[in-house]
């Protein structure tokens, strides 16, 4: 079974073809960041307008890609949410008007389970169950997964994403957009014994999470700064901040990541979402892995952000586990909020 999956969610174009018995045949995206970054983030908008005019041609170039016809797909899945409902209506609209034009079924997927079953797609493949940290621009959750379907919220942040954390401290910086991969290769030449930042809620005994706190932290160090504006902050200093900033956040992360495998005697930890592309990140928790042995996978790094392939992967294994999933009654409604642990309960 060949299944064009079409993701539109945020400020990504991406459509790929994913057969159950080949695995996944081509994928092709357009990224909308370089647009984006001179409003200094996503303007919604402009997102729809851009998923609209950057579809189709993607689409071709995923069947050119896989020398297949476009009569060779059996069922399109896309984002159905959670997401920007515009960019969300955009991907559902051409995922129902494709389907209904070839005569096959439809399925909406969930963004996040997209992203946790991601690093399905890699060579080296988790089995269930395993702990999931979901770290993206949106969501930082940490989920127990015992397979397809079957995911328990162990905890989640209370106030800003991990990925929006990255964003607004890396804009507080003076670094474009997005700022997480900007802040990241800053921090990479700083001095971590300059500024020690609050690692939030990192006793707190559950596994959620608060990050608002230390971009109000980057804050205050830029305010208190001699030069007070981050513009005359040296390139040395800088560094120093934003490498306190990293180091904060990945403490965390990865704090809460080791617990959640200890409460639950797990052995196997996955990492999705675009935050889950920081070499801090990484560093530190295949260190705490080889400490405290337990395993970590990670998805390829091209699908650590949106893409088209984890969302065709999700619904071919959806429809594996039960090809009634995707129907022939098309028209749609998006979910742009639709919490994980009600990815079961129909939309109203
Ligand atoms: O999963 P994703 O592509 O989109 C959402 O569903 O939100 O995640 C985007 C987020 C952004 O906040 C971006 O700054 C962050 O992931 N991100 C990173 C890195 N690459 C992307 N954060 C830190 N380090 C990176 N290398
Ligand atoms: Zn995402």
């Amino acid at each position: 079974m060949i299944v064009l999956g079409v993701e539109s969610s945020c400020d990504e174009t991406g459509l790929a073809l994913y057969d159950t018995e080949r695995g996944l045949l081509s994928h092709a995206l357009h990224s909308q960041v370089a647009m984006h970054e001179e409003y200094g983030g996503v303007v919604p908008e402009l997102a729809s307008r851009d998923h609209v005019r950057r579809a189709i041609p993607l689409l071709k170039e995923t069947l050119a890609r896989a020398d297949l016809p476009m009569s060779a797909i059996d069922a399109i899945a896309y984002t159905q949410g959670p997401g920007l409902a515009g960019a969300l209506l955009v991907g559902s609209s051409i995922a129902n008007a494709l389907a209904l034009a070839l005569d096959k079924p439809v399925l909406g997927v969930h963004h996040l389970e997209g992203h946790l079953l991601s690093p399905l797609l890699a060579t080296e493949r988790p089995a269930f169950p395993f702990i999931a940290l979901l770290v993206s621009g949106g969501h930082t959750q940490l989920m127990r997964v015992d397979g397809v379907g079957k995911y328990t919220l162990l905890g989640e942040t209370l106030d800003d994403a991990a990925g929006e954390a990255f964003d607004k401290s890396a804009k507080l910086l003076g670094l474009g957009y997005p700022g997480g991969p900007a802040i990241s290769t800053l921090a990479e030449s700083g001095d971590p014994t300059v500024y020690k930042l609050p690692r939030p809620m990192l006793h707190s005994k559950d596994f959620n999470f608060s990050f608002s706190g230390l971009k109000t932290a980057v804050l205050t160090v830029v305010k208190n700064h001699e030069e007070k504006v981050v513009a005359n902050i040296c390139a040395q200093d800088k560094a120093n901040i934003a490498r306190g900033f990293v180091d904060a956040i990945v403490d965390v992360l990865t704090a809460k990541c080791v617990s959640a495998l200890r409460h639950t005697g797990l052995h196997r930890l996955v990492i999705a979402g675009g935050v889950g592309a920081n070499t801090q990140l990484r560093a530190s928790l295949n260190a705490a892995a080889a400490k405290k042995n337990f395993k970590v996978y990670y998805p390829e790094l091209e699908f650590c952000t949106d893409n088209g392939a984890m969302i065709a992967f999700a619904g071919a294994l959806r429809l594996q586990q039960n090809p009634g999933a995707a129907k022939r009654e098309y028209g749609f409604n998006v979910r742009p909020r639709w919490p994980l642990d009600q990815i079961d309960t129909p939309a109203t």
